[in-house]
């Protein structure tokens, strides 16, 4: 399997990257907000597993850049995100250096290393000892074997805090084309074997041993379950968010997020539903340059607009409140992230939520009204009066 990016990978930003570095560009500072105060001197440690090259040949910030950017807008105000990036090819690497050398001499904390990410890991781990850790891994095939990852999430770091946060690209299209060689391996039995490793078991071929299997289905099956076991066996909040290339495709592939904290699965979906905009309007832009004439886009046909998501939206998360407070508890809503927005989670933003109160406070089911408070995730909703 290949676990390189092409020439034409770096010549331009293709679509799902749109979405994977919006969410990065949104989500790094407040992780880093949030958590810095968990460390004596602010410092937060980053890891880019399979940084690439660090910026486009367009100009374009990747993965790398876009921590760095990071790094140097918030180091005034206190913050010292100590980047670690890995990249395997020895020319994507020195681009990635050069990209580094300029950061590095405007003060940020960064250093590459050349090799493979799972020889560096245990040394950043361990450089990252009382102070927060986030881990983006974003391999063009597969990623670390499960066994690795729950060494490192949760024997090594099994605290809520320093904190522990992972978000990784689980390629769809490798486990459809490896689900395709299930039945007959041909040749291609070294392939599922790693596939079994990064499962953590064989389990995910019976998802394609059938007779009438449809690939699709079986490979969300399978992200799904993988979603469940890494749950299961690190005890941290997993969730995936799948990335398409282009409206109604299938997925290229998920972006897994794992966190012991509520506030950032709920910081992290509020970035997820902002970064599909901005990968929307991209899609739109790039159609616009390619039929410039063309009265309606497609896009813009396509494009469901966010205010009638929200609209959607708001009625079905009131009702899951609903059954939240049949508890008969108060619910802190940031406690109840997946539970409130439910599939709607990583599509709507978090202004959502608050109409959710309000919409089952207009119902009489909350003496709750909504109004006021902080901030929204800090919102405490009362069960009806009876
Ligand atoms: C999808 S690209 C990375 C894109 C980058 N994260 C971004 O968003 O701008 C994956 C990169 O990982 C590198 N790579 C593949 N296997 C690797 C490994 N075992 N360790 C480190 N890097 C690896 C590839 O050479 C490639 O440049």
């Amino acid at each position: 399997m290949s676990t390189g990016t092409g020439g034409a990978y770096w010549q331009g930003k293709a679509l799902p990257s749109v979405f994977k570095h919006e969410l990065l560009r949104r989500y790094i500072p407040p992780f880093g907000g949030m958590t810095s105060t968990q460390a004596r001197d602010r410092r937060v440690v980053y890891l880019d597993g399979y940084a690439g090259e660090g910026r486009y040949q367009n100009g374009d910030p990747g993965s790398a850049e876009i921590a760095l950017r990071v790094a140097t807008h918030y180091q005034p105000r206190g913050l010292n995100l100590s980047c670690f990036f890995v990249e395997q090819q020895a020319k994507s690497f020195e681009r990635l250096q050069q990209v580094l050398r300029g950061y590095v001499a405007r003060g940020v904390e960064a250093r590459a290393h050349q090799g493979e990410v799972d020889d560096v890991l245990d040394d950043v781990v361990h450089r990252a000892q009382g102070v927060p850790l986030f881990l983006f891994l974003d391999p063009c095939g597969l990623c670390l074997p499960m066994e690795r990852l729950v060494d490192v999430l949760a024997r090594r770091r099994p605290e809520k805090r320093p904190a522990t946060e992972l978000l990784m690209n689980f390629s769809m299209m490798a486990v459809r084309r490896l689900g395709g060689h299930v039945k007959s391996p041909k040749g291609n039995e070294r392939s599922l074997e790693r596939f079994d490793a990064v499962c953590g078991g064989r389990w995910w071929r019976e998802y394609f041993a059938g007779d009438r299997v449809d690939v699709e289905d079986a490979a969300e099956a399978v992200a799904a379950e993988y979603a469940r076991r890494l749950r299961q066996q690190t005890n941290m909040f997993v969730q995936s968010v799948p990335v398409a290339k282009a409206p109604h495709h299938k997925a290229v592939y998920h972006l897994v997020f794992a966190t012991r904290s509520p506030y950032g699965l709920w910081v992290l979906g509020d970035a997820a539903a902002r970064a599909r905009t901005e990968w929307w309007k991209t899609l739109e832009l790039q159609e616009e340059e390619k039929e410039p004439d063309t009265l309606f886009s497609t896009v813009s046909v396509l494009r469901p607009d966010p205010e009638v998501v929200e609209k959607e939206a708001v009625p079905v998360m009131a009702a899951n409140l609903e059954v939240l407070l049949r508890a008969g508890r108060p619910i802190k809503l940031v406690d109840h992230t997946l539970e409130l927005f439910g599939s709607y989670f990583g599509q709507v933003t978090e202004p959502a939520a608050r109409k959710a109160v309000k919409y089952l406070h207009s119902e009489g089911k909350t003496p709750s009204t909504g109004v006021g408070g902080d901030k929204t995730r800090e919102l405490v909703v009362q069960p009806p009066r009876h």
